[in-house]
């Protein structure tokens, strides 16, 4: 059985990105969580998705225009149901101390320092500072973001996520020093994940809600899949 992985938590039945959502998440004993990690204007690292707030919470603009108090006021369950009224962006530090220590972080960095100078470091001052190192994934689609992060940190587990149909996504992956590729799940044949394995890396995919699509991921031998209804898998 491929790990768990609650995407923005249960981000199905839950407002993604928020503690409520987390919690949801462990309750249904996923084996690790994916969220994003954007920078407010007052250097915090706060879990969301988009770099702007409107979509997910009762305010307008950009994340990184905005500090954390005008961010930590928003309401940010309402807009999924009523009841998630009150709701607000976690800090990063937030939810890494409200993990559990069996539960692994997927973490998604939404840019590096190409529009957020400096993020590398603090992602792993922030790491250590909270002992999290070692059951932490940092996972990005700006992928020099991650040749950094490999820089400045050797250990840090890096996943390489892709939403195409690389044409050597294994040779990517291991350049950059991956312990991971996660590809889009629509990619994703069983000759992909023997190759990936065949070089010493793991295949976490994305983002698989549908029964048909989960029951294909299981058979290709993914390791990891990231899916909105975690109790899809935890039933199934
Ligand atoms: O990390 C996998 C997946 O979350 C990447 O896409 O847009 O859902 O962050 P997105
Ligand atoms: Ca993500």
């Amino acid at each position: 059985m491929p790990q768990v992985i609650g995407h923005r938590g249960a981000a199905g039945t839950h407002p993604e990105n928020t503690m409520v959502s987390f919690r949801r998440a462990f309750e249904l004993g996923v084996d690790g969580i994916e969220f994003d990690v954007h920078r407010t204007a007052d250097g915090h690292l706060v879990v969301i998705h988009d770099p702007a707030v409107d979509r997910t919470t009762d305010g307008s603009g950009l994340v990184m225009a905005m500090t954390l108090e005008q961010i930590r006021a928003l309401d940010a369950g309402s807009w999924k149901d009523p009841r998630f009224a009150g709701e607000r962006v976690p800090t990063l530090q937030e939810l890494v101390r409200a993990t559990p220590p069996g539960v692994r972080l997927y973490l998604e960095l939404k840019a590096g320092s190409v529009h957020y100078p400096g993020i590398e470091q603090e992602l792993v001052d922030l790491l250590k500072a909270e002992g999290v190192l070692d059951r932490t994934q940092v996972s990005s689609f700006d992928h020099r973001a991650l040749v950094k992060l490999k820089e400045i940190c050797p250990e840090l587990p890096l996943g390489m996520l892709t939403s195409s149909n690389l044409v050597d996504p294994v040779g990517m992956a291991k350049a950059i020093g991956c312990e991971a590729i996660h590809p889009a799940w629509p990619w994703v044949t069983p000759e992909y994940v023997e190759a990936a394995h065949a070089a010493g890396l793991k295949v976490n995919c994305w983002t698989v809600n549908d029964p048909l699509a989960l029951a294909l991921m299981q058979n290709a031998g993914v390791d990891g899949i990231m899916t909105d209804y975690p109790e899809r898998l935890r039933n199934g």
